[in-house]
């Protein structure tokens, strides 16, 4: 049985990684969204949120589970016994970071891999920050998220005064 895991903040999910999950679940037995726990980060939505959000959005695809983890994801990964670590790639932009905690995570752990999938052009350019960041200044965002995390977001947003 070919496990994979999808770590992130995913703060929150948006079409881009959408488009990543259900084009992974294609080729694995089981995807595991594993949404990140990290104190230290200051995010939007708490844990339990991110992860309401998630399971809203992946529409019951049968392989996908969503998940959390605190701590080394490559801990995490081998927890759940398997090797795979899948990250999504959007622009070039994205590769450097990407590519130095694939080469971190392999140092910590050797058995473990990281696969790319390559997000689709209309999402190429779509993240949460950048997601949030218009919503805050008013912007339309509805055609990056599904509408259940639209309302959750403009309703966190109206209701911690940020815009
Ligand atoms: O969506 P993000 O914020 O780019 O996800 C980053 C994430 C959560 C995958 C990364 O920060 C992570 O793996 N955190 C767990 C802690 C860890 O293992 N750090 C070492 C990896 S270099």
């Amino acid at each position: 049985m070919k496990v994979a895991v999808y770590p992130g903040s995913f703060d929150p999910i948006t079409k881009g990684h959408l488009d990543v999950i259900k084009r992974t679940a294609k080729l694995c037995d089981e995807l595991i969204v594993a949404v990140a726990y990290n104190p230290n980060k200051n995010s939007l939505f708490d844990l339990e949120e991110r992860m309401d959000m998630i399971e809203n959005s992946i529409e019951n695809i049968d392989n996908v589970k969503v998940d959390s983890f605190v701590g080394l994801l490559t801990d995490y990964v081998i927890k759940k016994n398997t090797t795979i670590i899948i990250k999504g790639l959007r622009a070039v932009t994205d590769f450097e970071y990407e590519f130095r905690m694939a080469l971190m995570n392999k140092e910590i752990c050797n058995d473990v891999e990281t696969l790319f999938m390559m997000t689709s052009p209309e999402y190429s350019f779509i993240s949460s920050s950048m997601v949030k960041e218009v919503a805050i200044f008013g912007g339309q965002v509805d055609i990056f998220v599904t509408d259940y995390v639209y309302e959750k977001l403009i309703k966190k947003i109206e209701k911690g005064g940020l815009r």
